[in-house]
């Protein structure tokens, strides 16, 4: 017996040393997360689809259920990104693709990304409801158009209060005053597709050179430039500045929250964003990615914005437009194709010359 196990300890205890040594199967490459905040590895699986999502992460979230509801048989994993950084990730990604389709922010970016050769041609068959073709759909099919929003200011109440005498801003050439000197926040437009739409609304309204001079004064005017559109209006809403520059739609979603927010737009003309959507070239669920396009331009999915605090108007016939009176302003006749051909040199002249997008708040 113990020649026995004098034989048979030695061998066990190898065995457990080469078994402690089996290398681990290979973990999945990282996907995107459903969470919308964070990345994590999800399993593969052909009945996946990996969004790009844009807008407030509300409606991505509601849009992620509503999708799943009507699609049980695939799972949706997002990720929130402001517009300028998902094009930065899809450029970084061009040789592998995370993302399937990617959903919302101002069609800038999607021209600047078709230019570049990062998405996929689809042609919808409810394409066909787009209200104004030549507007809201990229003549060879690259990005369709699914909501439209207005530029406007947000002046905290509180503040106008404690300072009689100042009006909110109603032209952009107010927004230089000096009593807003430090007051004003907007998002950088490196990162932000609602601040690249404020920059190229001035450069068309006031040609390059003056649109330039006057970009240079109103980022004097900014107490901080932040990461995502919207956050501004956040911002303002609790007293850390007097004014906010976002898009209009989230004013009101803001204000719905109880910020003491007011609203007024530029009367001389203010830009606007077309909300775009586009599959990503090489996405790896392509059948799916073409399902949510189809979806996307449903009437019904485009009324669903309101139940997520998305007040944007839609682009389809049949869907009606929560808050019509946004788009009933004095809107520039903005031009998204040299918008979007311009983006990079743009938006690289306003870092390099005007302010860096270093320390960027939320
Ligand atoms: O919050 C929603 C929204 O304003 C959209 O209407 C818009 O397309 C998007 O955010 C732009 O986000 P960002 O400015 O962060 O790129």
């Amino acid at each position: 017996m113990r020649r026995f196990l004098f034989r048979i300890v030695p061998l066990l205890i190898t065995v457990l040393i080469m078994a402690a040594c089996v290398v681990p199967p290979p973990v999945p490459a990282a996907a995107p997360s459903s969470s919308g905040s964070s990345e994590s590895a999800a399993a593969p699986s052909t009945n996946t689809l990996n969004v790009l999502c844009t807008p407030q992460v509300q409606w991505c979230e509601g849009m992620k259920a509503e999708f799943e509801r009507a699609n049980p048989e695939i799972t949706v994993n997002f990720v929130r990104m402001s517009s300028g950084e998902a094009l930065t990730r899809l450029r970084n990604e061009r040789e592998n693709p995370q993302f399937d389709i990617w959903w919302g922010g101002p069609v800038d970016s999607f021209i600047a990304a078709k230019e570049e050769g990062l998405l996929e041609a689809y042609d919808s068959p409810n394409a066909d409801a787009i209200l104004d073709k030549n507007l809201m759909l990229d003549a060879d099919n690259y990005w369709a158009g699914i909501y439209v929003g207005s530029l406007g200011f947000a002046t905290n109440e509180n503040w106008l209060a404690e300072h009689p005498g100042v009006e909110p801003p109603r032209s952009w050439d107010d927004l230089l005053k000096p009593e807003f000197q430090g007051q004003i926040m907007v998002a950088h437009p490196s990162s932000s597709g609602t601040s690249y739409t404020a920059i190229c609304t001035v450069l068309q309204m006031r040609g390059e050179e003056a649109g330039w001079d006057y970009i240079t004064r109103y980022a004097g005017q900014v107490l901080q430039f932040t990461r995502s559109g919207a956050a501004p209006a956040k911002f303002v809403g609790q007293g850390e500045a007097a004014v906010a520059i976002v898009f209009s739609h989230d004013i009101v979603a803001e204000q719905e929250k109880g910020s003491p927010l007011l609203l007024t737009f530029p009367e001389e003309g203010t830009g606007y964003e077309i909300g775009g959507m586009g599959i990503i070239a090489g996405a790896k669920n392509l059948e799916n990615a073409k399902k949510w396009f189809d979806w996307a331009l449903l009437p019904e999915t485009q009324e669903l914005g309101p139940t997520y605090q998305a007040y944007q108007a839609p682009t389809v016939s049949g869907a009606e437009a929560s808050l019509p009176e946004l788009l009933e302003v004095n809107l520039i006749n903005y031009d998204f194709q040299w918008c979007g051909e311009q983006k990079k040199d743009f938006v690289d002249k306003f870092t390099n010359e005007i302010a860096n997008a270093e320390a960027l708040k939320e």
